[in-house]
């Protein structure tokens, strides 16, 4: 980014088939469900999304021949909702609470869409590809994104910083890289008024940013060891670097990818002047035509 004080690595995750990072995380937890023996073949599967694990694991099914189902709340983009329907699977949306504001799905709203999912899983006997809990999750980025950013940087970077929905690219990723060199920084980026995990009172669980900051005080995959530190940056900051990413960088992504170049600038313009900062591109800008992010 123009002016600033280090350098950013960004590594597009929007150029897998699904157009984000949770393509990884689809195929791991299908393939590792398959050799446990917990997936049968032509067992149905179902897994709640917010758009993008769902895109991944409806490639996947299609592939392997899994009828799948993704349970999504009204409030994540139609882009989303289209491309897994066009994949092959059967997309179920789920109103948000009461109050609750297209665009903006909170902690409230995703239990909903929790509750629904189990609820087909049960009456369906499928698959529930949980990526809350899945251990393949996170170890899909530690055997894949983490090892692939070591390489493609020559392993010499300082700091890690993610925005984390369930967690799994921050705790993946982090892992492989202490594992690595323990003196890199792994930092958990939250949206400024929603950052539990850093302990802060919650006093805004709606947001822009789709895919994560749902206000879950815990999150089952993110193993705390690994977190150096929580960064927190407002939704306009977020949403500004998106744009400004697009327009001088020629990098076309969503929210939650302006999210962690915003921490990664606030890292380079603070304590870390300077040095070098890895942060994953979860998703491409082409999920969000519907939505308010592209003027
Ligand atoms: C666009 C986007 N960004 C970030 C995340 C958070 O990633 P993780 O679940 O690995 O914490 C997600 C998860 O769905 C996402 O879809």
């Amino acid at each position: 980014m123009r002016g600033m004080n280090g350098r950013i690595l960004a590594k597009l995750e929007y150029l897998n088939p699904g157009f984000s990072k949770k393509d990884r995380i689809a195929l791991q937890m299908i393939e590792e469900a398959e050799a446990q023996g917990h997936l049968r073949p032509g067992q149905s599967v179902v897994e709640l999304t917010s758009g993008n694990t769902g895109t991944g694991l409806a490639i996947v099914c299609a592939i392997k021949g899994y009828p799948f189902a993704a349970v999504m709340s009204k409030g994540n983009s139609m882009e989303r909702a289209r491309m897994m329907s066009a994949l092959g699977a059967e997309v179920i949306l789920v109103d948000q609470l009461p109050g609750s504001i297209p665009g903006q799905v909170s902690g409230g709203d995703l239990e909903l869409v929790e509750q629904e999912a189990e609820r087909i899983a049960l009456d369906r006997n499928a698959y529930r590809a949980d990526q809350f809990h899945l251990v393949g999750n996170a170890r899909a980025h530690y055997l894949h994104t983490g090892p692939e950013i070591i390489t493609q940087t020559g392993g010499t970077f300082h700091a890690f910083c993610d925005f984390a929905g369930t967690g799994g690219s921050f705790a993946g990723c982090a892992a492989a890289f202490k594992e690595h060199d323990p003196s890199i920084l792994c930092f958990v980026v939250e949206v400024a008024g929603a950052a539990p995990l850093a302990g802060e009172a919650v006093t805004k669980p709606n947001h822009r940013i789709q895919g994560g900051g749902y206000s879950m005080p815990t999150l089952p995959l993110l193993d705390t060891e690994n977190i150096d530190g929580y960064i927190q940056v407002t939704e306009d900051d977020a949403i500004h670097v998106t744009r400004r990413l697009a327009k001088e960088e020629g990098i076309f992504a969503g929210f939650s990818s302006g999210l962690n170049v915003a921490a990664a600038l606030q890292l380079v313009e603070g304590d870390l002047k300077g040095k070098t900062v890895v942060v994953l591109l979860s998703d491409s800008g082409l999920k969000y035509l519907s939505t308010d992010l592209w003027q």
